[in-house]
């Protein structure tokens, strides 16, 4: 548990047991030198031979109490993540912390620094920190709490292990949103047949855990703008028929990493009161194998009315996203941004900190992808090349559901593209919605990639 707080106190005049000053190219900071001129250059000669480089600390008693000289990196984000891991660890209950010009920045990276996942533990390790701010205004604090609280939560449904977070209960957690004031609306099976979603039941047919789809809507009075989301709900993915080794099974609960998205910055969006209607759309299901499962071969009929014909049930991504994204246009979406766990490819292009971002329509995308840059989340375009369409013809449906081994993000793109006319950006966050280690901006596992994006595009709308 972290807590910030705003003081008018600055860092030289403060009482606190632990003040932390910053150091840049071995240098203090403003606040710091004034304290260091408090302690007659203590802390300037503590720094000889030691200038600290990014993440690098230097605990300095003095007779005013203990200084942490702190590395400040480029990025102030990551370097607050970094300080409120050390603090953590170095089990500081509270400080007083320099603060930073992007305040902002330094407030997110304090708070989703310190996030952790503890909820199976059976011993849970207390470490709760009160980080006091000098200067920087509540304001500032509350707008990084409500963002950080959306990440959070996106972590925390992403780090939930498939057993428990099943589709129904994923429905279940996305009607939490109601108390904010969003409406939530939960299909069960039947609904989705009647619609005619047959892609997405396909897929969802192999479980004994049923399907659903979740809509939601944010729609504050005087909304300026409208945005649509959607979000790949696979609350696990064995690959179906498919089947996935192992190690790359291990991951797979967070194959719903980009319903968390959608859900953590719709819950921010609501917190922040954001004047900007957003909607979002997530078929939840499972891809398991059963006598029900589907098969490699079967010839599915999506809610667009085209036909697909299945040739890798591991390739489920964008089956089922093929009917949500159908289903939004339907629902009157002007633009869709899209995010998913879609593609191993995309990770082998990009690796594991950066989504491939594909746009139907150059404006929309550069959009999004300057909001991403402003948001600190790591995006970068790919082409939406239709020479590879062909890849995806089949000799008895209109289309079947993978291409070859060959340019993967791309085809997995071109396949969502043939589902909607307006405008889509599709994220595939399949690298960086989960980590396999430890960062600085949080532990290993769910990372909430995509809400702090998806926060910066209503913003810009
Ligand atoms: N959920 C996976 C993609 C994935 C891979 C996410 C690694 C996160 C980390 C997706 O459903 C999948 O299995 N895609 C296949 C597509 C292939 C069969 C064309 C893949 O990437 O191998
Ligand atoms: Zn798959
Ligand atoms: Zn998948």
């Amino acid at each position: 548990m972290i807590t910030l707080l705003s003081t008018e106190v600055p860092l030289a005049q403060g009482e606190a047991p632990l003040k932390v000053a910053w150091v840049k190219e071995g240098r203090l900071l403003p606040q710091g030198e004034a304290l260091d001129a408090c302690l007659g250059g203590a802390l300037r000669r503590a720094l000889e031979g030691a200038p600290l480089k990014e993440g690098e600390s230097l605990l300095v008693a003095t007779p005013e109490g203990q200084v942490l000289l702190f590395g400040l990196g480029e990025e102030v984000s990551s370097s607050g993540g970094r300080l409120a891991q050390a603090l953590q660890r170095l089990r500081f209950p509270e400080a007083l912390v320099e603060p930073l010009e992007e305040a902002h920045a330094l407030a997110e990276g304090l708070l989703l620094g310190a996030y952790r996942f503890q909820r199976h533990k059976s011993e849970k390790e207390e470490r709760t920190l009160t980080l006091r701010l000098p200067g920087v205004p509540e304001g500032v604090l509350e707008r990084a709490r409500k963002v950080a609280e959306g990440v959070y939560w996106a972590r925390d449904l992403v780090n939930e292990p498939p057993n428990l977070l099943t589709p129904l209960a994923l429905a279940e957690r996305a009607m939490e949103l109601r108390e904010l004031g969003v409406e939530v609306q939960v299909l069960d099976e039947e609904a989705i047949a009647a619609l005619g979603m047959g892609a997405f039941l396909a897929v969802a047919q192999g479980s004994a855990n049923p399907p659903r789809f979740i809509e939601l809507r944010y729609a504050p009075p005087g909304a300026r703008a409208r945005l649509d989301l959607v979000g790949k709900g696979l609350t696990f993915d064995s690959g179906g028929y498919s089947l996935k080794p192992t190690e790359s099974m291990a991951t797979m609960k967070s194959d719903m990493a980009g319903a968390a998205a959608v859900l953590g910055a719709m819950k921010s969006a609501a917190l922040l009161g954001l004047p900007v209607e957003i909607r979002g759309y997530i078929a939840a299901c499972e891809n398991l194998i059963s006598g029900r499962a589907y098969r490699v071969g079967d010839v599915l009929r999506t809610l667009s009315g085209k036909t697909v014909e299945v040739m890798n049930t591991d390739a489920e991504g964008r089956l089922t996203l093929a009917d949500a994204l159908c289903y939004a246009e339907r629902q009157g979406a002007e633009r869709i941004l899209e995010l998913s766990t879609l593609t191993g490819a995309s990770v082998v292009a990009l690796g594991e900190e950066v989504a491939a971002l594909f746009a139907t329509e150059p404006a929309w995308g550069s959009l999004v992808q300057e909001a991403a840059g402003r948001a600190g989340e790591k995006v970068w375009p790919m082409p939406l090349e239709k020479a590879y369409r062909e890849k995806l013809k089949s000799p008895v449906a209109d289309l079947k559901n993978v291409g070859d081994r060959n340019g993967g993000a791309i085809t997995a793109a071109l396949f969502l593209s043939e589902f909607v006319r307006v405008p889509l950006v599709h994220l595939d966050i399949a690298g960086p919605a989960f980590a396999k280690k430890a960062h600085a901006l949080g532990p290993e596992g769910g990372t909430g990639f995509g809400v702090r994006t998806i926060l910066k595009v209503a913003e810009a709308l």
